[in-house]
């Protein structure tokens, strides 16, 4: 693999891109337990870049398995495969400039390190949508932690496969005790005060040259 490629960079550079739109991508990448609400408060933060006029998209755990990884089942290699095929595509998403939020379970720790890995310092933000495994049952409209629970799925990520709860993410929400705008707004707040989101016209215009 790899043999006889030539990466091609391109005439417009992203930096191009950045300037055309107005601010810098990112990535926030949502970890949490099925039925935690990462997908939900994924869509509400999506809402409030995109009010504001940001290039944005939402990678979403079912969805891409319902096409890129419809191949891949639950065991600890597919879930592996599974990220690191998103992390190359949202790799791409970034370098189009485009703010991207993914929502997949990935609950090992190693897998989500890897994908931080493919970004420069600080363009990788992880999001976890903490909440305990009973409440994310009792909320669970799919039965699908009923159904793990009767042995009918097998390694179901917090009842019978493990999860890796993030040591040092950028945010933490807690989706048992906050409803999911009032997450998004904290996620909000952390990019505003992080200057994510407001500086990023100024600055640009101030990189450009002859000015
Ligand atoms: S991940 O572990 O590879 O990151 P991903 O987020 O793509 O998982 O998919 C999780 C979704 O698949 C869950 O929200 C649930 O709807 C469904 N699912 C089906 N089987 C399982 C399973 N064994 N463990 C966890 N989720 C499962």
């Amino acid at each position: 693999m790899g043999n006889n490629l030539t990466w091609f960079d391109g005439f417009v550079t992203r930096a191009d891109r950045e300037c055309l739109r107005g601010h810098k991508a990112f990535v926030l990448w949502f970890t949490g337990l099925s039925a935690s609400g990462k997908s939900t408060i994924a869509h509400h933060t999506e809402k409030l870049l995109h009010l504001k006029g940001l290039a944005t998209y939402v990678f979403d755990g079912d969805n891409v398995r319902h096409g890129l990884c419809s191949d891949l089942g639950f065991s600890d290699a597919d879930r592996k495969e599974n990220i690191r095929r998103i992390g190359e595509m949202i790799k791409l998403f970034v370098d189009a400039n485009v703010i991207t939020l993914t929502s997949f379970i990935s609950p090992f720790k190693e897998d989500r390190d890897r994908i931080r890995a493919l970004f420069p310092e600080g363009e990788f933000l992880e999001v976890y949508v903490s909440c305990p495994v009973d409440v994310c049952a009792a909320r669970d409209k799919k039965g699908l932690y009923a159904k793990a629970r009767a042995g009918l799925i097998e390694n179901f990520t917090g009842i019978s496969s493990p999860y890796e709860p993030p040591e040092n993410a950028e945010i933490v929400v807690h989706s048992n005790l906050d409803g999911p705008m009032d997450a998004a707004k904290k996620i909000m707040a952390y990019l505003e005060a992080s200057g994510r989101l407001s500086a990023l016209a100024g600055e640009m215009l101030r990189e450009m040259p002859g000015r």
